[in-house]
């Protein structure tokens, strides 16, 4: 069973404020964080709120001193971008690899000793499925939940046998907040084929699954004894896990593309 705490990032909106709910409605201490805990017009009732901008170190270290020693840790926290590689700067891969992927490494590091020497803990990495099937247009965001994969795989055969346990859940789309950073500029060679992924997407979205699906599925990893690396959560998204596994990559790709209505 949970005792807690349990610190939830990004806990203002979606699925972080889902999950901050949730397990506040068990009697679980929540600590949830925002970059301006302030702006949250209807805080959760039995949630601390920190402030937390994953994207600047000293706020991430800052947060975990304040927040103290957590037995549970969820990585949700996330931003997105959509643009063709070609219109993408690399300053704008740089600022979305600081906040979805050092950043969370940060405030990875910050909690491990104490769980380590307790011999007990729990980190959750929300992932995408961007990660695993590589849509187009979103190379610097499936970079960071790829990479994130990886983290989470080899971070969870260091720390398992100090009695930390570590997994990946991976949403489909879930109906929140997120808006994707928008990179189209003016006579982009992608124009055409960008405005098609985006209305696909925007579709897709509209019928998306509510947060408290991914936030259940989080909770059920959290509370299993002997959790595996990665967990699916959205509407098919389980079963696109299994096509991703059974698939050889070509096919997979045009898979997607269809999926997005290209070509
Ligand atoms: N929704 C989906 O379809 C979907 C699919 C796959 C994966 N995911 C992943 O799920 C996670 C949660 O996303 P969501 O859909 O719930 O998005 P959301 O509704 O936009 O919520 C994002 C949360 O992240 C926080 N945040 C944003 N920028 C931050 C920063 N620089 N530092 C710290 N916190 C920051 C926001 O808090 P403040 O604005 O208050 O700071 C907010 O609470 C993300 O990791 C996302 O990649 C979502």
């Amino acid at each position: 069973m949970i005792q807690g705490p349990v610190l939830v990032t990004g806990a203002s909106k979606g699925i972080g404020r889902a999950l901050a709910a949730a397990l506040a409605a068990r009697g679980i201490p929540v600590i949830g964080t925002s970059r301006d805990p302030n702006s949250i017009s209807d805080p959760l009732p039995g949630v601390r709120y920190l402030a937390l901008d994953q994207g600047d170190p000293a706020s991430v270290e800052a947060c975990a001193a304040a927040a103290g020693p957590v037995e549970v840790l969820v990585n949700n926290a996330g931003q997105s971008q959509v643009g063709a590689v070609e219109d993408v700067s690399v300053e704008m891969v740089e600022e979305l690899f600081r906040m979805n992927f050092f950043g969370l490494i940060r405030l990875t590091k910050a909690f491990l000793p104490a769980m380590r020497k307790n011999g007990h803990g729990t980190i959750i990495n929300i992932g995408s499925l961007t990660g695993p099937f590589t849509p187009p247009y979103q190379s610097a965001y499936a970079a960071t939940k790829l990479g994130l994969e990886a983290f989470t795989k080899v971070l969870r055969q260091e720390v398992g046998r100090f009695g930390v346990k570590v997994s990946l859940v991976v949403p489909g789309y879930i109906k929140t907040y997120i808006e994707p950073r928008s990179i189209a500029p003016a006579g982009s060679a992608y124009a055409d084929d960008l405005t098609a992924f985006r209305k696909a997407r925007d579709k897709k979205m509209d019928k998306a699954s509510p947060p408290e699906t991914a936030a259940a599925k989080i909770i059920k990893v959290m509370e299993k004894q002997n959790p595996g690396p990665v967990y699916y959560t959205g509407h098919l998204v389980p079963a696109m896990g299994f096509l991703k596994r059974l698939l050889p990559e070509k096919r997979l790709q045009k898979m997607v593309r269809g999926f997005y209505k290209l070509d």
